[in-house]
């Protein structure tokens, strides 16, 4: 035991030990480093580096990116639709927590039970027994109604040690609410209702059913709410949602609730839509716990909140066909997404795996043009003309007055690329040349190089 611990305080000799002999060395376990903290390893710690790998990429937060389009549109809704007295949005919007919690957090703060699931080491990243990689947004409720946030939208990536398949990744993004109405507005036409029963207690477990495989389907109320105060927030609740798959898929998608079981909410409810013949699951949502308003200092409101995942909704509206493509910084990928573009114009089209190639187009304008009116969408169309299918992308890269020769400088940058096979730098020579030709006619430019 004694040498042991020698060993371990004295990773040197270890080293010594390790080069002049053949007898295995005892490792001397490194801290965990993720985001330049150090984490101390223990028999709980499974985080590798690949996963690690996708940590503070942001995707979510990306001009371009369809996650990023969808964050958005769902945003807009909820700033749509609840406007405080002076017109201004009710939700905050909160982007930018770390991933990294506890399991505190993740967990207990949500009333978890013990022996949940979800709590399997092989269902989550964990840094070690304290901390884990978020699950879920959800897991920064308590602590965000707790520092004074009573209507709220959280976003993130989250982590789940999933199997890998055309629609499951360990690394996925979510949008969480919570919102709170106090009874004077939950009532605001009935000023004798209540949101809570005579005399009730808060923490009877006993009618909420822990089913420790999440199955149950517990449909009825907490027994502290009375039923006029539930059905009000779950109507308000439900119709929000609607409208914002409504907003998302068109008025004419089909949807229908189905109840569900979260340890956090009751009543619970998933929202399912069809799609390709089958009804897909796109939300969880409930009655918050009035444990978790309380221990929040939170005493005259009902809540509800909801979770819902981005990189489903985006495969169904983009047609996007494998949640890896999420992840991909091929120009030929993302110049697809635009939020300028409707739905119907961002369609995926497949994405070649050959090599991208590009060359630059940079021109003095003719006195006729300014920077501002050179019609730039006729000469992507002329480049899309004459570079036919081997074009994939055409992005301005420079705009300048010069000032001593007084003239303006544009340059286009055209990704060349085919679906097929990789293009040899002559090929691409001689298409470039014809568009330089095409430009210079159609638009009376100097070229500069
Ligand atoms: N956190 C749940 C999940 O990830 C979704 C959820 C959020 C359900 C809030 C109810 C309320 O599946």
């Amino acid at each position: 035991m004694i040498l042991r611990r020698v060993f371990i305080v004295n990773p040197a000799l270890l080293k010594c030990r390790y080069f002049s002999s053949t007898a295995k060395p005892l490792k001397v376990q490194e801290p965990l480093i993720v985001n330049n903290a150090k984490y101390k390893r223990d028999d709980w710690t499974n985080l590798k580096p690949r996963i690690q790998s996708y940590m503070n990429r942001n995707i979510y937060l990306q001009d371009h990116h369809p996650l990023s389009i969808i964050r958005k549109k769902i945003v807009d809704h909820f700033y749509k639709s609840f406007v405080t007295n002076r017109g201004s949005p009710l939700f905050s919007v909160v982007d930018n927590l770390s991933p990294i919690v506890t399991l505190e957090q993740n967990f207990d703060s949500l009333l978890i039970p013990a022996n949940h699931v979800s709590r399997k080491k092989t269902d989550s990243f964990y840094l070690n027994r304290n901390f884990m990689l978020r699950a879920h947004c959800t897991a920064h409720q308590l602590d965000l109604l707790k520092s004074g946030l009573d209507n709220f939208l959280v976003i993130g990536d989250v982590y789940r040690r999933d199997e890998i398949d055309s629609t499951h990744f360990p690394v996925f993004h979510q949008v969480d609410a919570v919102r709170t109405i106090r009874r004077d507005k939950l009532f605001a036409n009935h000023e004798d209702l209540e949101i809570f029963e005579p005399n009730y207690v808060t923490n009877s477990e006993s009618i909420i059913t822990n089913d420790a495989n999440g199955k149950v389907a517990e449909a009825g109320k907490q027994p502290c709410h009375t039923l006029e105060a539930v059905k009000l927030a779950e109507h308000e609740l439900k119709t929000v949602l609607v409208g914002l798959v409504k907003h998302l898929f068109g008025d004419k998608i089909k949807y229908r609730w189905v109840d569900a079981y979260f340890p956090f909410t009751q009543p619970s409810f998933e929202l399912e839509i069809w799609y390709n013949n089958q009804w897909l699951e796109v939300l969880g949502a409930g009655i918050i716990r009035n444990e978790i308003l309380e221990k929040s200092g939170i005493s005259n409101s009902i809540g509800w909140a909801f979770g819902i995942g981005l990189e489903r909704l985006a495969m169904i509206l983009y047609n996007i066909p494998d949640i890896r493509l999420f992840w991909s910084t091929d120009s030929g990928f993302l110049s697809q997404f635009d939020e300028s573009r409707t739905t119907a114009e961002m369609q995926y089209k497949p994405v070649s795996k050959y090599n991208q190639c590009y060359m630059d187009v940079s021109f003095w304008l003719p006195d006729t043009y300014t920077l501002d009116n050179f019609p730039v969408n006729s000469f992507y169309a002329l480049v899309r003309e004459a570079g036919g299918d081997l074009v994939e992308q055409v992005k301005i890269i420079d705009r300048f007055f010069h000032s001593k020769e007084k003239k303006n400088s544009l340059c286009f940058r055209i990704i060349y690329r085919h679906m097929e096979r990789d293009l040899t730098k002559d090929e691409v020579n001689v298409v470039h040349g014809q568009i330089r030709d095409e430009v210079k006619k159609e638009f009376n430019v100097t070229h500069r190089i």
